[in-house]
């Protein structure tokens, strides 16, 4: 099967997500700028791992892109389709051996089982390598397990694995490889220095750098077969989930700054120009299409509401509703809600701290509403370190699954103290992913158009804008709150 000639704009663009619980995958109508099909396949971490150790399996991801293939392609013309583009969680470590086959399954972005290596590679290095990046991962791996270090010819992050394996071809790009620890995102390319650091066989282990906007590749047979699609389809390049969330939001286009509400917490706006944090708070990461994606991130979020529904044998739905009759600050109830270990504030070796419990505030809905006020908390400073390092915030955009729940919408825009638009597509990533897809092949086509200008039909907010409350005086009463039993219990000063 070869891919056939369809005109650009009358063509359908495959865009998947492949995140931590599950792969999304959406077909974009450019005739009309609407999804028109979409799919989920759900999957698990790897079970029986010792604490701070978060991994999956990479082949587990390429079941789920083709379960999702499958499904969304059903109905649809297949012969439409004219590009497709991956999204993928940042940081996870894929290691291949010469044959190209997984060595071990990826510790991935929310693993906090490498702390010792990044703070080790952190000293050496005389910057922040924050746990979670790809960097202490292969140093952990060189260290506890030689014999599968000596095998490993290719290291790459999820979303490359993905374009392996549906084009044969590996690359990275700017925007995720900024993730890696040992990426240079001001010169655009590795960072030799703390390559050696990890290894002096890292730099020949890892592809070249595709660049902004051209194809990862094409369907290969075997791609093909995967996806039943023709072969020959070009793939974009791809880029981490937050990079293409920001196609798929809106911050392609500069001065809109993203919220996004998924299994980690990300807050982040396009720059044309990089924005280095002297305290390494705020990740100076590149885009997906060309410039810089400054972004913090909190590895605890909807875990933590989650966490609250096993707990208590209640739907979201339900805990929201309860919490919502829970004045701001939950009756004193605080919970500092690094559950698993924090990205930010560097806590990789933290638990969770439910604090100030009384015989009146201990019910269902205070424990959700701290669980929704203490995330919100290390968001919201994070988001304002990003205003101090000159991102403007003037409005912001949710996106992401927990974006719908209408109590936290309300919080974040009186922590934030801005008003919140909510994207109207609730899989931003994917759809960035098939809008990227359809620049990538526009620029094939000899089109010049910047990313955000292709984008800019397709996304859409809903309409809605959550003011903050008239009185503010409780939220920054938690705000303060919770800075103060931060620096009590973690030594960390926040900077207000
Ligand atoms: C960002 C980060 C997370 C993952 C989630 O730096 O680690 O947002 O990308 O998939």
């Amino acid at each position: 099967m070869k891919s056939s000639a369809v005109r650009i704009e009358a063509a359908l663009y495959l865009g998947f997500d492949v995140g931590t619980q599950s792969t999304k995958a959406v077909v974009l109508d450019a005739s009309t700028g609407t999804v028109v099909a979409r799919a989920q396949c759900a999957y698990d971490l790897l079970p029986g791992l010792p604490p701070g150790h978060q991994e999956q399996h990479p082949d587990t991801w390429i079941a789920a892109v083709q379960a999702t293939a499958r499904q969304v392609l059903q109905g649809v013309d297949a012969s439409r389709i004219q590009g497709i583009g991956v999204s993928g969680q940042q940081h996870g470590c894929v290691v291949l051996d010469e044959h190209a086959q997984v060595v071990r399954a990826a510790k991935l972005w929310c693993d906090t089982s490498t702390a010792t290596e990044a703070r080790a590679l952190s000293q050496q290095l005389g910057r922040l390598v924050p746990t979670g990046f790809t960097a202490s991962k292969l140093v952990w791996l060189r260290a506890h397990e030689p014999q599968n270090w000596a095998r490993v010819r290719t290291v790459l992050l999820p979303h490359d694995f993905v374009n392996l394996r549906l084009c044969g071809t590996a690359t990275m790009e700017c925007g995720d490889a900024s993730g890696t620890g040992f990426f240079d995102p001001v010169a655009r390319g590795f960072d030799a220095l703390a390559m050696r650091a990890i290894d002096p066989r890292l730099a020949a282990m890892l592809p070249p750098l595709v660049r902004p906007g051209a194809p990862a590749g094409r369907l290969s047979s075997a791609g093909a077969l995967l996806l039943g699609l023709p072969e020959g389809v070009p793939v974009s390049h791809g880029g981490g989930d937050n990079m293409m969330a920001a196609i798929g939001s809106g911050a392609a286009a500069n001065g809109v700054a993203v919220v996004s509400l998924g299994t980690s917490g990300t807050v982040f706006a396009r720059s044309d120009s990089p924005v280095v944090d002297p305290g390494g708070l705020i990740a100076p990461f590149c885009s997906s299409d060309g410039a810089y994606l400054p972004l913090l991130c909190v590895m605890n979020l909807t875990g933590v509401t989650e966490s609250v529904c096993r707990l208590t044998g209640l739907t979201h739905a339900e805990l929201t509703q309860r919490a919502s009759a829970v004045p701001i600050g939950s009756d004193g109830l605080t919970w500092l809600p690094f559950l698993n270990g924090e990205r930010v504030p560097d806590l990789p070796d933290a638990n969770g701290t439910l604090l100030a419990m009384r015989s009146d505030n201990l019910t269902p809905g205070h424990v959700y509403r701290a669980a929704l006020e203490g995330t919100s908390c290390n968001l919201a400073h994070g988001a304002r370190r990003l205003q101090q390092l000159g991102v403007p915030l003037r409005e912001l955009r949710l996106c992401g699954g927990a974006a719908s729940n209408v109590l936290w919408r309300q919080i974040l825009a009186d922590l934030l103290e801005v008003p919140v638009a909510v994207v109207e597509e609730p899989e931003a990533a994917a759809l960035g992913a098939a809008i990227q897809a359809l620049w990538t092949v526009r620029r094939l086509a000899g089109e010049r158009a910047s990313c955000a200008e292709v984008a800019a039909p397709f996304v859409r907010t809903t309409g809605e804008l959550v003011r903050p409350s008239r009185d503010l005086a409780a939220s920054r009463a938690l705000r303060a709150r919770f800075a103060r039993e931060l620096l009590r219990h973690h030594g960390v000063r926040l900077l207000d």
